[in-house]
């Protein structure tokens, strides 16, 4: 029981990645609280869901209160929740980019900023941020995507200094996921989706379970001397 009596916040929890971080660390004792704009679409013992906007600041700030006040603590937070909305950059609206710039990005700043200050005042805790091999590698058509997924690299390099002043033990670390069957790749091509595991190494797409395993680690006290890192899990992309 690797998180046996931590509590676990993971946004985006309602399906894919989310879902399978908040099965796996139920299975290894936390309790979880699942955050999405969307009911879940499973049932698991010990995880909890709870209806919140990640790019609404008063909802995130009410929620991790609740969450305080309910459960004693916060241990562990993976921000997961994101959206894509393609289209080449000439081609894409204001709406577009902005409404990915507001999940993304914001929802990430706008959770961290309430449970970072919770973390640190507690002394300890583990951040985990979902970013993805497009923001190492970019790509055609996700302009805005990529600019997010960027973006959560150099906010988890940032957080890791922030978060270990006075002497807290907040480590804030970052997954970069390859291409791993979702919901979020069900608008691209089977043609595409072929090509992207001839680009790995292993041959093949993620499954949701190996992104889950490595959130594990992080979020557990096995990685207590790991913080400011980007853990790619994409199978040996080769971009
Ligand atoms: N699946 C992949 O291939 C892949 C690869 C790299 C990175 N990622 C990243 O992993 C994370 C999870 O993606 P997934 O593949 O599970 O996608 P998904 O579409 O299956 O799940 C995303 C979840 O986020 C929730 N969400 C979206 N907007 C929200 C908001 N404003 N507030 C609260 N919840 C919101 C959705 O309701 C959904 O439950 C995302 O950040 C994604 O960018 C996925």
């Amino acid at each position: 029981m690797r998180l046996k009596n931590k509590v676990a916040l993971i946004t985006g929890g309602a399906r894919g990645l989310g879902q399978a971080m908040a099965e796996l660390f139920s299975d290894e004792g936390a309790k979880v609280i699942a955050l999405d704009r969307e009911a879940l679409t499973y049932q698991k013992e010990n995880v909890l869901f709870m209806e919140c906007d990640v790019t609404h600041a008063p909802s995130c700030q009410d929620v991790v209160e609740k969450i305080v006040k309910e459960f004693g603590s916060i241990d562990v937070l993976v921000n997961n929740a994101g959206i894509t909305r393609d289209a080449l950059t000439h081609k894409m609206t204001d709406e577009a980019w902005q409404s990915v710039i507001d999940v993304n990005l914001t929802g990430v700043f706008n959770l961290t900023r309430y449970v970072g200050e919770w973390m640190m005042e507690q002394g300890k805790g583990s951040i985990i941020n979902i970013s993805s091999v497009v923001g190492t590698y970019g790509n055609i058509g996700q302009i805005n995507y990529a600019a997010t997924k960027g973006g959560v690299v150099s906010m988890t390099k940032t957080w890791a200094k922030e978060y270990a002043r006075k002497g807290a033990a907040v480590r804030v670390n970052a997954i970069a996921p390859g291409y791993t069957m979702t919901d979020i790749l069900k608008t691209v091509p089977q043609e595409l989706l072929d090509r992207f595991a001839k680009m790995t190494m292993l041959g093949r797409l993620g499954e949701p379970k190996e992104i889950a395993y490595a959130a594990l680690f992080l979020a557990s006290d096995e990685a207590s001397y790991v913080t400011g890192q980007v853990l790619g899990v994409d199978g040996g992309m080769r971009l």
